[in-house]
């Protein structure tokens, strides 16, 4: 990725698309018609593939997961909150924000690669193709915005890649978990138990996930979009929860019923990405018209 400079580490990716494309061989697309993306789906990972995943990574993608887990402590997630959160940066259209991201400009080949804009349209087009609620439509469009962190000079590190709760211990499902060796959070006392600085069913809402788009696009939208979307939104990235099962214990009933939400989004997300390029200029009036209904003209970032 060519366009942000990396502040506190070398930037391994060539795109922030290899991060995603990883996800896809860990967790590949479904062949049968039952498995076609729908509210409540959550495919099956066959075993052979959790164990073979780590060793196929490419080696930037391995990189990354070796800044990503070093550097994601609880302190840092904290202090990256009180820097964005209070939305000041800003003023800017839904639109306008996507036109604003798709500058980020990855270094590999422009004619094979989506840019931002395209992946976000081709995701709420499957979404609207597949006659999902109008919210729904939208929280695809806007479900990776808050990757402007990178123009914004944050590293990828902290801005992509999958999403785990900090404060507590790590999970061994989240991928490439020797990792958390480096970690300073794996050798204090405070985030070293099950449930580190929460309490057993506090709910998500309460708990401190790896900073990343995932919260900040939340944040961004969080007064305009059903919960539902919300949750899409804020846990997209949280495959150690809606693909893995994991980390139960912190769950409360309000998590629990919306997880079918954030996994019947997950496969439009991963796997409409090597569909035919989106029309951008004839879409847009579609899109404008949906921003409208949900959205004021200008939104805080
Ligand atoms: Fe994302
Ligand atoms: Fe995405």
């Amino acid at each position: 990725m060519s366009s942000a400079p990396s502040s506190n580490s070398a930037t391994p990716l060539q795109s922030l698309d290899e991060v995603e494309d990883f996800y896809k061989t860990r967790y590949p697309e479904p062949m049968s018609e039952a498995a076609k993306p729908k509210v409540g789906y959550a495919p099956d990972k066959k075993e052979t593939e959790f164990r073979n995943y780590e060793a196929d990574a490419r080696p930037t993608v391995r990189e990354f997961y070796r800044l990503n887990h070093t550097f994601q402590t609880y302190d840092f997630g904290v202090a990256k909150r009180k820097e964005y959160l209070g939305l000041n940066r800003m003023q800017m259209g839904i639109w306008e924000a996507a036109e604003y991201l798709n500058q980020l400009v990855d270094d590999s080949d422009p004619d094979t690669d989506m840019s931002q804009l395209e992946h976000l349209l081709q995701t709420a087009e499957h979404l609207r193709k597949d006659g999902q609620p109008r919210w729904m439509i939208l929280t695809g469009f806007v479900h990776d915005l808050g990757k402007i962190l990178c123009l914004w000079g944050e590293p990828q590190w902290a801005v992509v890649g999958d999403t785990f709760p900090t404060g507590c211990a790590f999970s061994q499902k989240i991928v490439f978990p020797k990792f958390f060796e480096a970690n300073p959070d794996s050798k204090d006392p405070r985030f070293t138990s099950k449930n580190g600085v929460y309490t057993e069913g506090c709910g998500l809402d309460a708990v401190n996930l790896s900073w990343g788009h995932d919260e900040y696009i939340y944040q961004v939208c969080k007064n305009y979009l059903p919960l539902s979307g919300l949750y899409m939104l804020r846990y997209h990235s949280f495959y150690p929860w809606h693909r893995e099962g994991e980390y139960s214990h912190l769950l409360n009933n309000q998590d629990r019923e919306n997880l079918k939400w954030v996994q019947a989004f997950n496969p439009y997300d991963l796997y409409t990405k090597s569909h035919a390029k989106p029309d951008v200029k004839a879409l847009r009036p579609y899109y404008e018209d949906l921003i409208a209904e949900f959205f004021p003209a200008k939104v805080r970032w």
